[in-house]
């Protein structure tokens, strides 16, 4: 999942009559709806917001794997224990897409890795909370994974190839996601009271993270604009955000579970529900690395980096005799 671009980092948008004429044939074939490919010239500020972005949603997708991955061996049966492995092994496969798509920009796996060790790269803040009981995992599946379609979905219709190309491929697997959190929390609500209270519990400690997913309310957002110039945004933050609490408020009434936000009502007017904004504080102090699991997580990748030298070394060293055992033969 996840994307959630908080500081693009991108230039102001510039009329067109201020541009060079590259940048004017660039902007013509992004408003035509046109791919930019890697080979495409590209303005500076595009390739590195795309790196920015691109990066930021792959490590969101492999740090992703941690809280679920906790549940593996206590999955409560083997058919659960099957769907949350696949599921899991799904959000390494779209690091993997992702990484590949930043690197046809000019970046390297490893410089990324790097950056994200160093703290100077960062990922979804959803994933610096714990989960706690087996319905979290249904939770992550039907709120998170259902935020980062709604993210995702329009991300298909980017302007750069290679990452609208990636995203048509995770949409298909997230939507997977999605169903099968909201089947597990179908199973826990109709079940007994304690599993029913689980699944509110739940709800109540990941409803708000799920809103914080779609970054700072848009008046908030310094670089949006530029990136909805380049299309490399599609929607606001805030449009998404409403998008989501309309779609997710009759999926809770149908399970029973009761949205932890006393001012959630349908307003008439607007053809959509009034809600209570996430804590923009708790956001920001998340991001800044204070949120509960930051360090846990950080270590985990920084332990898994470790461990896997020896792997990498190897590859390393095997490719660079590989040419030298063909010459002989
Ligand atoms: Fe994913
Ligand atoms: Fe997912």
């Amino acid at each position: 999942m996840y994307a959630q671009v908080i500081d693009t980092g991108s230039d102001r948008v510039r009329a067109i009559g201020e541009m060079p004429e590259e940048e004017k044939v660039f902007m013509a074939r992004i408003e035509k709806g046109e791919k930019i490919e890697p080979k495409d010239w590209m303005p500076e500020g595009y390739r590195k917001t795309l790196i920015r972005q691109i990066g930021q949603h792959a490590h969101s997708e492999v740090v992703g794997q941690l809280p679920e991955g906790n549940w593996i061996t206590r999955a409560p049966t083997l058919e659960r224990k099957a769907i949350l492995l696949a599921k899991v092994q799904d959000e390494a496969g779209h690091g993997l897409y992702l990484y590949s798509a930043a690197e046809t920009l000019g970046i390297s796996r490893d410089e990324m890795t790097e950056l994200l060790h160093a703290g100077k790269m960062k990922y979804s803040s959803i994933f610096n909370y714990p989960t706690l009981n087996w319905a979290d995992i249904g939770a992550v599946g039907w709120l998170v994974d259902g935020a980062a379609i709604m993210n995702q979905v329009a991300l298909q219709r980017t302007s750069y190839g290679p990452y609208s190309r990636a995203m048509i491929r995770i949409c298909k697997e997230e939507s997977f996601h999605q169903r099968q959190g909201y089947d597990l929390l179908i199973k826990m609500c109709q079940g007994s009271p304690e599993q029913k209270a689980m699944a509110q519990d739940a709800m109540n400690r990941f409803w708000y993270p799920a809103l914080m997913m779609f970054g700072p309310s848009d008046k908030d957002s310094v670089h949006s604009e530029q990136s909805m110039a380049w299309k490399i945004k599609i929607n606001t933050n805030d449009e998404l955000r409403q998008k989501f609490v309309d779609q997710t408020v009759p999926q809770a009434k149908y399970l029973g579970l009761t949205i932890p936000d006393e001012n959630l009502v349908w307003n008439e007017e607007r053809g959509a529900h009034d809600f209570t904004q996430p804590d923009w504080n708790e956001f920001f102090d998340v991001i800044a690395g204070n949120g509960p699991c930051n360090k846990d997580r950080m270590a985990a990748r920084v332990n898994a980096w470790k461990d896997g030298a020896w792997f990498r070394e190897g590859l390393a060293a095997y490719a660079k005799k590989l040419p030298l055992r063909k010459q002989a033969v």
